[in-house]
């Protein structure tokens, strides 16, 4: 089997590479450029351009270096063309402990302590009440339920929302379009763990956010472009969601001169909340590609007509 590696943002080829053909001895792995011989069967790939398909429309299938398909699904592919994804591979750990430190610097308060210690002030503020902050998890897949399980552990009321419904112990799980608003409107901490697709895009909208309780709080961890930034300004400055932190943003990196850089009680960072761990992924392309040599789905296959 011959395999091309297209891996860009920066992340170092020849690491990849070497890893690659160490765990693929049967097959044989190249970093594509463009022009290479149309004659390789499958793609490892994480933004790849779209000159990469349109010169070897003979693959049979792609693997995504990540766990958001969003951007491969933007491109122009063949329609028979398998796209499988990275399902957890060592990222579901790091996004549980993000969120819970996102949640945890909000629910007791250390934004708050971070300013009085500027001003060496001594001053304890009144503890809520855990039962106050039910957190709302939206996407409950590889990424939501480990998330759901960690916050769990603290003792939050925990709710969840998929397409489909889930059943996950100590989770009250919602289900689809009907049940959106009965489940914002129980949630207080909000956790976006959904995948952008052309149902998705924009659903943190002024309608949706407006019904998480007062005082509410949203953590993005998915993909920018699922929030109504205008929209999420507007609730911040009006006072119905109390902050944010977000890792995502519709526009990255985020513009130096961009309004959530300086917006009190917003924390940013960089798209960090999970970063791609190599050998996992490795594992995990490694698997795939065999099951392709032996005529079998890989696990991750993405469900085109669903878009993730
Ligand atoms: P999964 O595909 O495993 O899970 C997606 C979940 O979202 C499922 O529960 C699915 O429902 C639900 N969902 C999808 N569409 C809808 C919809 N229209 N309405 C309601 N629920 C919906 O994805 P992962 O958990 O692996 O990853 C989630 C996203 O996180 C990725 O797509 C990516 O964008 C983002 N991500 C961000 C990272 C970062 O560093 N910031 C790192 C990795 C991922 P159902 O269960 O019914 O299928
Ligand atoms: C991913 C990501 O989707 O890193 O894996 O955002």
């Amino acid at each position: 089997m011959k395999l091309l590696l297209c891996n860009r943002d920066g992340r170092p080829s020849e690491a990849w590479l070497n890893d690659l053909r160490r765990a693929l001895p049967e097959a044989q792995v190249d970093e594509w450029q463009p022009g290479v011989p149309a004659d390789y069967d499958a793609a490892i790939v994480w933004n790849p351009p779209q000159q990469l398909f349109d010169e070897q429309p003979q693959l049979k299938a792609v693997f995504n270096l990540g766990a958001g398909v969003d951007k491969l699904m933007a491109l122009d592919l063949p329609p028979d063309l398998q796209i499988v994804r990275l399902e957890d591979a060592g990222m579901a750990v790091q996004m549980a402990e993000y969120v819970c430190h996102a949640l945890i610097r909000f629910y007791r308060e250390f934004d708050w302590y971070a300013r009085q210690q500027q001003e060496q002030l001594w001053k304890p503020r009144r503890p809520w009440e855990r039962d106050d902050f039910p957190v709302g998890i939206m996407g409950l897949g590889a990424l939501g339920a480990r998330v759901a399980q960690a916050v769990r552990q603290f003792d939050f009321p925990v709710l969840g929302w998929s397409r489909t419904r889930r059943d996950l112990e100590g989770v009250r799980c919602y289900a689809g379009k009907d049940e959106l608003s009965a489940f914002l409107k129980a949630t207080r901490v909000l956790v976006c763990l959904l995948p952008l697709t052309d149902e998705t895009r924009g659903i943190l909208n002024r309608e949706a956010l407006e019904r998480v309780q007062l005082g509410g709080y949203l953590i993005n961890v998915a993909r920018g472009a699922l929030v109504v930034e205008v929209d999420l300004r507007n609730l911040l400055e009006e006072g119905h969601l109390a902050g944010a932190t977000l890792d995502v943003f519709e526009d990255e990196p985020l513009p130096p001169d961009h309004w959530l850089w300086t917006q009190p009680f917003v924390n940013v960072t960089p798209h960090i909340s999970t970063q791609t761990v190599r050998r996992d992924a490795v594992v995990q392309v490694a698997l795939g590609v065999r099951a392709l040599m032996r005529g079998a789905l890989p696990a991750g296959v993405v469900k085109r007509s669903r878009g993730y």
